[in-house]
């Protein structure tokens, strides 16, 4: 077997040898795309449509796309949206409208609508969300 030769066949096995992980790699690539669901391109995933919102004032979905989520308008009509898992001991965490805070009934905790802690015995925030209206849909995207 003259050089060119063998090269020539090591060049064929090392193509041979690595398409198995080339198509691991793009299996693995639908899959997670399968995994991700309804999670778009700029990150926004759907909790819930605008009718919920209105008729019920909130939307408190506890198995969304990215987990549990409170969404609300505040009084300036602007949405909020929180995991209320209250970071105390897990209780959720209400929206009261007249206080323009998310109020913990288990140990009196408040936090402000941003998420960060006002009173009580948590000491870290509620995670936070980004959340806007498209048709009738409410999506978020994390902070
Ligand atoms: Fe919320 Fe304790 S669980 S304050």
């Amino acid at each position: 077997m003259e050089r060119r030769e063998f090269l020539g066949w090591i060049t064929v096995g090392m193509v041979a040898s690595s398409l198995p992980m080339a198509i691991a790699a793009v299996a693995e690539n639908d899959l997670s795309s399968e995994v991700k669901g309804n999670t778009r391109a700029d990150g926004f995933q759907t909790v819930g449509t605008v009718t919920e919102l209105n008729q019920k004032g909130q939307i408190l979905n506890k198995k969304s796309p990215v987990g549990k989520i409170l969404v609300v308008r505040n009084a300036n009509n602007t949405l909020l949206a929180v995991n209320p898992t209250c970071s105390h001991d897990g209780c959720t965490v209400k929206w009261s409208q007249g206080d323009s805070k998310y109020l913990c009934p288990c140990h009196s905790a408040e936090f402000n609508t941003q998420g960060q802690v006002l009173k009580g015995p948590p000491k870290k925030p509620l995670k936070l969300y980004q959340a806007k209206i498209e048709g009738n849909s409410v999506l978020v995207k994390a902070v």
